[in-house]
C-alpha cells in the first residue's frame, strides 16, 4: 500500500465486482436501445474503461472534462469546461458516468449543460457517491458504492493530480493535504 494511504476503503476486486453489477443492471435497463455514455474527465477514466466492458451490448461513447477541484480538497465551486462532447446528443439516450459524485455541483452544471439539448433521456452512473457532501441537490441513477465523508483518492481520483494510479480507492492521510 502507498505510504500516503490511510486505509483501503475498496480493494481492485471490490471495484471490479461494483462494474460487473453495475454493467448487469445497466444492460438490462437499455434492452433495445443504444445509449450514449458520456465519460466525465479526467476522475472518470478507470472507471469508464472497466463498466463500459461489463456492457452486453455494443455502443458509442463520448467524453466531456469539467474541473472544479483545481488541486485542492475542497470544490471551488466554479466549473470549467475543458473539452466538450462531439457527440450530437438531441434525441439520445444519454448515461453520464462519473467516479464521484461530491458536492454535487458538477452534477448539476452536466445536466443542465446537457439537458439543454434535448437528449431524450439522461441518466447518471457513478461509482462513488458521498452524500454527506451535498450542497446542491443532484441524484445518481447507479450507484457503486455510498461512500463516508473522508478525502479519497485512486482509481482515478487525484489529490494535485496525483494519486489517480493507484489501483485502489483508499483514504488519503490529512497530514498529505495538511491538517
Ligand atoms: C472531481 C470528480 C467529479 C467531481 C465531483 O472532479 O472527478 O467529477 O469532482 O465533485 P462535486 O460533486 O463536488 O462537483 P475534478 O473537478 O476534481 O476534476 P478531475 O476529474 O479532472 O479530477
Ligand atoms: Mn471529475
Ligand atoms: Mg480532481
Amino acid at each position: 500500500m502507498n505510504n500516503d494511504i490511510e486505509r483501503v476503503l475498496y480493494s481492485q476486486d471490490d471495484i471490479k465486482a461494483a462494474c460487473q453489477r453495475l454493467g448487469a443492471e445497466i444492460t438490462r435497463d437499455y434492452v433495445g436501445k443504444k445509449p450514449l455514455f458520456i465519460g466525465v474527465l479526467k476522475g472518470v477514466i478507470f472507471f469508464m474503461t472497466d463498466l463500459m466492458r461489463e456492457l452486453d451490448f455494443l455502443t458509442d461513447i463520448d467524453f466531456i472534462d469539467v474541473s472544479s477541484y483545481h488541486g485542492g480538497t475542497a470544490s471551488s465551486g466554479e466549473i470549467t469546461l475543458v473539452h466538450d462532447v462531439d457527440t450530437d446528443i438531441s434525441g439520445r439516450d444519454v448515461v453520464v458516468v462519473e467516479d464521484i459524485l461530491d458536492t454535487g455541483r458538477t452534477l448539476a452544471y452536466l445536466q443542465k449543460r446537457l439537458g439543454e439539448r434535448q437528449p431524450k433521456s439522461l441518466k447518471v452512473c457513478t461509482l462513488l457517491d458521498k452524500p454527506e457532501g451535498r450542497t446542491v441537490e443532484a441524484k445518481a441513477d447507479y450507484v457503486g458504492f455510498n461512500v463516508p465523508n473522508e478525502f479519497l483518492v485512486g482509481y482515478g481520483l487525484d489529490y494535485n493530480e496525483y494519486y489517480r494510479n493507484l489501483p485502489y480507492v483508499g483514504v488519503l492521510k490529512p497530514k498529505v493535504y495538511g491538517k
